[in-house]
């Protein structure tokens, strides 16, 4: 694969490299994205039908159930090249953060040891109620379980529509962002904000930012670099290019 010897450069002199993925870098491990038609998460229902708090109190089993579904899913599948080849460049380079829109855990799984989690993660799950993590709890064979300690519903503990995402997570994103020398766009349709406001943010303070995508998205006019194609493929290659550039000085 080749790359704009560019990008390559200005890869291999990064002092700081911020990340945003999306689902598309979990597509290549078998994880369905939300708006790809022919795998959509979203084919068979609407997000409000689900990742929504009035669906939860609606329906709390429909959305319990979607989610375990989910969970068995990620649970069955394995980190894939694009989730490798991040994992080396988090030890390579002196500043890198991860900024992550999936819920899914394959960044830590494939080794990432700092992963911003803007959405949460779909293997913790918390009380409705209180909002608190809960570890374990009594079968009771309640679906949705009930909470140890109020009773409560639980719920995964992920950010669904409508509501806010954390506020610590966010804030160490736009650090990250407002810092970096180059930002990689990954994976996502960047339609859902605030998550989508990162790489722009980023082009606003002069950063190069550079999308990977098999699809043009919003941000695809305004990158700096555009590698149409999938993270799986192109990531691996790209870090390849890089470390040879860096090597070969
Ligand atoms: P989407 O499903 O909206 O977009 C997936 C993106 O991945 C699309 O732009 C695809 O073109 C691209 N894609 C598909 N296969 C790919 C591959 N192999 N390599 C690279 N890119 C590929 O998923 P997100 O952008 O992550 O929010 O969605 C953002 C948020 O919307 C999600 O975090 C979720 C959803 O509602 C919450 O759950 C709060």
């Amino acid at each position: 694969m080749n790359f704009p010897p560019e990008l390559v450069q200005q890869l291999a002199r990064a002092k700081s490299v911020a990340v945003l993925t999306g689902a598309g870098v979990s597509a290549e491990s078998g994880v369905p994205t939300f708006r790809d038609a022919q795998t959509g998460l979203w084919a068979k229902y609407r997000p409000e039908d689900l990742a929504t708090p009035r669906a939860f109190l609606r329906n709390p089993r429909l959305v319990w159930e979607w989610y375990a579904w989910r969970r068995e899913l990620v649970a069955g599948v394995k980190p894939n090249a694009a989730h490798l080849a991040l994992a080396e460049m988090e030890a390579a380079f002196a500043q890198f953060h991860l900024v992550t829109q999936n819920v899914d855990g394959l960044h830590q799984r494939a080794g990432c040891r700092t992963v911003i989690e803007l959405h949460g993660n779909i293997m913790r799950t918390k009380c409705f109620s209180e909002g608190t993590v809960v570890t374990q709890w009594p079968e009771t064979g309640d679906v949705p379980p009930l909470c140890p300690r109020c009773g409560g519903h639980l719920r995964p503990d992920v950010v669904w529509f409508e509501e806010p995402l954390p506020a610590a997570e966010m804030e160490q994103a736009i650090k990250a962002t407002t810092s970096c020398d180059v930002f990689l766009s990954v994976g996502t349709s960047t339609v859902v904000y605030p998550a989508a406001s990162l790489p722009f943010e980023a082009l606003r303070k002069g950063a190069t930012v550079v999308e990977i995508n098999p699809q043009a998205t919003p941000l695809t006019k305004q990158a700096h670099f555009v590698v149409p194609g999938a993270a799986g493929v192109v990531l691996p290659a790209l870090w390849a290019a890089v470390k040879t550039a860096r090597s070969t000085g």
